[in-house]
């Protein structure tokens, strides 16, 4: 396998390259039925599908539309998120599982729909769920799948490098070009760049450049930014994953993902072979782009690396995303967060469950990702010890978002928070949510 990895340690994916319609900033004050802050794709599918419906609406962002996590995507639009069903089942019941089920359903059908007249490399692909050694759990998500009424198939032969045990697979879900999708979708639409909300007084947002006054909000954030309510520092933690994209290496027909955490994924694009995988919480050590470039130099010996990129996601206690009221005590607030890497789907179902409850309409998938659901899971310990130790730990810099200690990310060359998530470049520059700002000395943090 040639190396070919350039010395950018922020090498943007492969959809980035195209360019995406530009918006002012916001001048001055306004006011609105519905703000909308956050212009990633969950965001941006609330804002298209209320003006759709005739809703005074605004978004506003703090830099570019969808240059977060929704231009990192491999952009797989699933139903199938890993081995899930047996788990829905397990943890909430046939009834909310077969309804978690079909509101992806009908987000990957909503996506099939504007691909029919947005061109955006859409196609219709089955998926896998593969497992190296444990085919049981091939068995017990059939049946769960039978039971919720998404039957489906185990293939025992893969065209993957390795040998498996098999795996579990869908028909007809898809896979496309996220950000074609959204150069279609963002015209027109009232979106505000450059303007990143600072405070919320009530329904009053403070912006840097105005105020805007909204009868209902929606933080679509990626990490929600307002910590006095809803408690999402106890409720989310985040994950690193990264992707090579390989030239010269056989193309795989569908969407592959291991059923084991930290496995890996695999996508075709054009002539590129999508591999993810590397994964590890924000802060912790993990496999990332050297895992994937070993497998590479084993399993492609005539692959060519064309483009890498890694992004992260917000992990839920249950693996369910928070879509809904921001909190009991917070009227006309909403949320869409927690995706737990299914963000294409869990976007838009965001945006089918928020645009309904905005307009005071009933949503018939909104309990199932409710926001103020139970939150004893044993993931609660594990995101409290993390930040209890890290809190702790007595070294700088530190996170402007709670305190914790920052630690040195040598692969991309950031300060990373392992509490929740925040990154920040070597010169204290702000990467990722949920912190707000710069790290407060942007020169020499490394000496601190
Ligand atoms: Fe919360 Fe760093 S992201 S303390």
């Amino acid at each position: 396998m040639a190396h070919t990895m350039a010395g950018d340690f922020f090498m943007d994916s492969i959809w980035m390259n195209i360019s995406l319609p530009s918006f002012p900033p916001l001048e001055g004050d306004r006011k609105t039925d519905v703000l909308i802050i956050g212009g990633g794709m969950a965001g941006l599918l609330c804002a298209y599908y209320l003006k759709k419906a005739g809703v005074d609406c605004l978004l506003i962002e703090s830099d570019r539309v969808a240059q977060g996590v929704t231009g990192r995507t491999t952009a797989k639009v699933t139903v199938q998120h890993g081995l899930f069903a047996h788990t829905l089942l397990r943890r909430f019941g046939a009834e909310k599982g077969r309804m978690y089920l079909e509101a992806n359903l009908a987000a990957l059908e909503r996506y099939r729909e504007l691909s029919k007249t947005i061109p955006c490399d859409f196609e219709t692909k089955d998926s896998y769920v593969y497992s190296i050694d444990h085919p049981q759990k091939l068995e017990e998500e059939l049946r769960a799948l039978d039971q919720l009424g998404f039957p489906g198939e185990f293939v025992r032969r893969l065209p993957l490098p390795f040998s498996t045990a098999g795996a579990v697979k869908l028909r007809d879900q898809a896979q496309f070009h996220p950000l074609r999708f959204l150069a279609a979708l963002v015209s027109g639409l009232p979106i505000y760049e450059q303007t990143a909300a600072r405070a919320f007084h009530g329904k009053t947002v403070l912006t840097d450049r105005g105020r805007i006054r909204a009868e209902n909000i929606i933080v679509a954030t990626h990490f929600p930014i307002l910590n006095k309510h809803g408690a999402y520092f106890l409720k989310l933690y985040q994950h690193r994953s990264y992707v090579l994209a390989l030239e010269n290496a056989p193309p795989v027909d569908g969407m592959y993902v291991d059923e084991a955490e930290g496995g890996l994924s695999f996508r075709s694009y054009k002539d590129l072979l999508l591999l993810g995988g590397g994964d590890h919480r924000t802060g912790k050590d993990g496999g990332g782009w050297a895992e994937l470039k070993s497998f590479a130099r084993i399993h492609y010996l005539d692959a060519r690396i064309a483009a890498r990129w890694a992004t992260q996601d917000c992990m839920s206690l249950d693996a369910v995303p928070y879509i809904g009221p921001y909190s009991k005590n917070t009227p006309g607030l909403y949320v869409a967060t927690g995706f737990n890497k299914w963000g294409m789907t869990s976007s838009m179902v965001s945006a089918m469950i928020l645009a309904d409850l905005v307009q005071g309409k009933k949503n018939p998938y909104a309990p199932v990702f409710s926001p103020s659901r139970s939150i004893w899971r044993p993931q609660l310990a594990a995101n409290g010890f993390e930040s209890a130790m890290n809190l702790l730990r007595p070294t700088a810099p530190r996170c402007p978002h709670m305190g914790c200690a920052l630690r040195w990310n040598p692969r991309e060359h950031t300060w990373d928070c392992p509490c929740h998530g925040s990154r920040f470049t070597e010169e204290g520059r702000l990467l990722e949510n949920p912190a707000t700002g710069d790290l407060p000395q942007k020169k020499d943090v490394r000496s601190q």
